[in-house]
């Protein structure tokens, strides 16, 4: 059968072996998909002996996405912007690597949530390896400007030089969020809410029209998605639908076949 895997750590809670029993159920594709835990740090190490034993295709969630991008030889047009993959696919003799979670953010907001990505205005709370991942799908919907607020500055500038288009992705100083004005999209890639934390924002940020999005799901976004709400925006959503999503573009790259991703997400929804 197809041995397939997602590698992280941690790794125990994570959804993706169900999303892709899922996936392989429905479209008669034998499958089997583990999760493993790279305790000691080396995806290389981990993905040269899940090969070794028939792997042929694998996500790689926090800490390794960027460690996944330094193992492939070969790369789509995505993962060489963004320099972060979460897909990986055996060749043959070499790692190709994918990165679906920004075209499935992209999915899950324009598909699922209709709201219409073109001429918006972002704003991205966060400047970690997860927004790293997503910009340049945004940039590719057709978004007018993104706007990156981060709590130390300079990964927030650094982002905006790794995508080079000075017009289009600014940084902003997270104290100086509350004179900002509002924006159409308000997408919270922080990691604050895993840890427990509050991020205290202006309302100022939204207005009855605004989409305000939370990268992560389940207790993570709460917060921020409580913070949303009160402030009466337009719909508050956790990133349960972008998780869906790339797992089925990936799925997609490894079998050349389109899951039906909504059903999935339906289930996932009601039995958590
Ligand atoms: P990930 O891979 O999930 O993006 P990361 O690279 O550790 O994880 O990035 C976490 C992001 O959440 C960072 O942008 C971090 O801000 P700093 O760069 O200033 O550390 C942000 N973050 C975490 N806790 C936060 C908090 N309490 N308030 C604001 N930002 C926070």
């Amino acid at each position: 059968s197809n041995q397939l895997a997602v590698f992280g750590h941690p790794i125990a809670h994570s959804k993706s072996p169900r999303i892709h029993q899922a996936f392989g159920h429905q479209l008669g594709i034998d499958l089997r998909y583990q999760a493993i835990d790279v305790v000691d740090g080396n995806l290389a190490a981990a993905a040269l002996r899940f090969q070794q034993m028939g792997g042929s295709g694998a996500n790689v969630t926090l800490p390794f996405k960027q460690d996944a991008y330094k193992l492939c030889r070969s790369l789509s047009a995505n993962a060489t912007r963004t320099q972060v993959v979460n897909t990986l696919h055996w060749r043959g003799d070499h790692w190709f690597g994918d990165n679906t979670d920004g075209p499935g953010l992209v999915r899950d907001i324009s598909e699922r949530h209709r709201q219409d990505l073109r001429a918006r205005r972002v704003l991205i709370l966060g400047a970690g390896g997860a927004v790293q991942g997503i910009l340049s799908a945004l940039l590719d919907a057709g978004v007018d400007t993104i706007t990156l607020a981060n709590r130390s500055p300079a990964k927030a500038d650094a982002l905006c030089d790794l995508i080079g288009e000075p017009a289009r992705v600014k940084s902003l100083y997270w104290q100086d969020l509350a004179d900002a004005g509002h924006f159409d999209l308000v997408l919270n890639g922080t990691s604050a809410g895993v840890q427990g934390a509050s991020l205290s924002l202006p309302f100022s940020l939204l207005t009855p029209r605004t989409l305000a999005y939370d990268l992560s799901y389940g207790p993570a976004a709460t917060d921020f998605l409580a913070w949303a709400k009160a402030g009466q925006c337009w719909l508050a959503v956790d990133g349960l639908g972008m998780l869906v999503e790339q797992a089925a573009l990936a799925f997609a790259l490894w079998f050349g076949q389109t899951p039906d991703s909504e059903a999935v997400y339906q289930n996932l929804r009601t039995t958590p």
